[in-house]
């Protein structure tokens, strides 16, 4: 199987382009990376994952430039040797001294992806994918999004001069995103729908040529997000030695799973890592749109779509999760799990971040709530060193900060008065 960990490295095939091309994870068959415009496979639209013939290791990334560099000093592992890029990638990997102590942890850190460009890990993905589409020749691209893609997607397109498209759920996408996605320059079409419905609108534009998709489900997007796996790697083994036990994530439509999952199986691929060391995978969704979990739960191949959806981490307010097929192997395979966490315990774990200087959004304090409620089954054990991922910044949604932090208080104009207050 394709997606195992113990796969085999997959000889080129005819079609393949300096070592590049695509397969189906469904049925195996390959095409041409730049030919033709492609999201899903031509025989039985199973999704495509890129395919190297030759794959990297950590010696490689280091002889290949200056870690500053970002997600371009992986390009060894990804389709084209540059791209549109706006200096993503190298993230901080934040120390939380308390929150390690609180949770009785062997090592926490964060890996805080709030720190992009846009203040989002979708930069790591559309810097690839808007160079890809360069290359393809189009000149429109589109997501479907629950804001932070239509975010980054407006940013890199007009970066790298293409004009933008982007579908949002009406009155369901935090206001930091849309004025992103707005005064970027994407036309934003405002659907009356939930994000799965913006999604299947978008795939149809994009199937009859309209546009050229940027959401995860295009492989290319995905290649760059493996470079936030490769970065924690690295952060551990320069600071523990080791690599993580486990990586903590917030899942939406599963694309980091699938993508970090990719990352960690190149590597073993590649002899970098064994298999046993692989860290677990933990995805993390709010109770109200909890597909993923209830498919792990289960013991389920495929995932239910569920349609009435609601959590306050607006971005992750997902009921079908299009990477499902390459994320339910990366959990399994890794020995991880999936789990479900309230709303409240979602801004509970946006308050422990914040307390330690870390501002995030709703979503990505999921992956914390996750950690302490699987700390308190006694699944995740006080020997782990564990990295949870946070994937966009607090001013994404100042609402939701605002809601859950301190009220201001209203003082009078002079100093007495003040004082007094206090
Ligand atoms: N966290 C944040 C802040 C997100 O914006 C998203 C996805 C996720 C987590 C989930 O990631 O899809 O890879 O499992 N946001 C998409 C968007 C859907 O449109 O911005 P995933």
């Amino acid at each position: 199987m394709s997606l195992s960990l113990s796969a085999d490295q997959p000889a080129a095939p005819a079609d393949a382009e300096d070592g590049v091309w695509l397969e189906c994870i469904a049925c195996g068959e390959t095409f041409a990376p730049f030919a033709d415009v492609r999201y899903t496979c031509d025989e039985c639209d199973g999704l495509l994952e890129v395919r190297y013939d030759d794959l990297p290791t950590f010696e490689d990334f280091a002889a290949a430039a200056d870690p500053d560099q970002g997600v371009w000093r992986y390009a060894d592992t990804l389709p084209l040797p540059a791209g549109v890029s706006i200096q993503e990638g190298a993230t901080p990997l934040y120390e939380v001294p308390g929150l390690e102590a609180d949770l009785e942890l062997e090592a926490l850190r964060i890996k805080h992806e709030g720190m992009n460009p846009t203040g989002s890990f979708k930069d790591r993905g559309m810097t690839v994918g808007v160079a890809v589409a360069k290359e393809l020749g189009v000149d429109r691209l589109a997501c479907a999004s629950t804001g932070n893609t239509s975010a980054a997607l407006a940013a890199y397109g007009s970066r790298g001069g293409m004009e933008t498209l982007v579908l949002l759920p009406a009155g369901k996408v935090a206001a930091g995103k849309v004025a992103q996605a707005s005064l970027h320059g994407a036309r934003i079409l405002e659907v009356d729908g939930n994000f799965d419905a913006c999604l299947d609108i978008v795939q149809e534009l994009a199937g009859q040529g309209e546009a050229y998709l940027l959401n995860s489900l295009n492989p290319f997007r995905l290649e760059g997000q493996k470079t936030i796996g490769l970065e924690i790697l690295e952060g551990f083994l320069a600071d523990y030695d080791t690599v993580p036990d486990r990586i903590v994530l917030p899942v939406g439509n599963a694309g980091n799973t699938s993508a970090l999952y990719k990352a960690f199986r190149e590597l073993v691929q590649a002899g970098a890592l064994e298999t046993d060391e692989v860290p677990k995978l933990v995805g993390v969704q709010a109770e109200g749109a909890a597909p993923m979990v209830e498919a792990i739960e289960n013991g389920a191949d495929e995932v239910r779509r569920w349609d009435d959806v609601e959590t306050r981490a607006t971005a992750i307010r997902i009921g079908n999760p299009v990477n499902a097929p390459k994320a339910l192997p990366g959990i399994r395979e890794t020995g991880g799990t999936a789990i479900s966490v309230t709303d409240e315990e979602i801004t509970e774990a946006q308050r422990d971040l914040a307390g330690e200087g870390i501002g995030v959004e709703p979503a990505s304090a999921a992956s914390v709530a996750g950690l302490r409620k699987l700390r308190a089954e006694g699944i995740v054990t006080e020997d782990e060193r564990v990295a949870c991922l946070t994937t966009g910044h607090l001013l994404k949604d100042p609402d939701a900060a605002a809601a859950a932090g301190r009220e201001p208080e209203p003082v009078p104009a002079d100093t007495a008065g003040v004082l007094e207050h206090l």
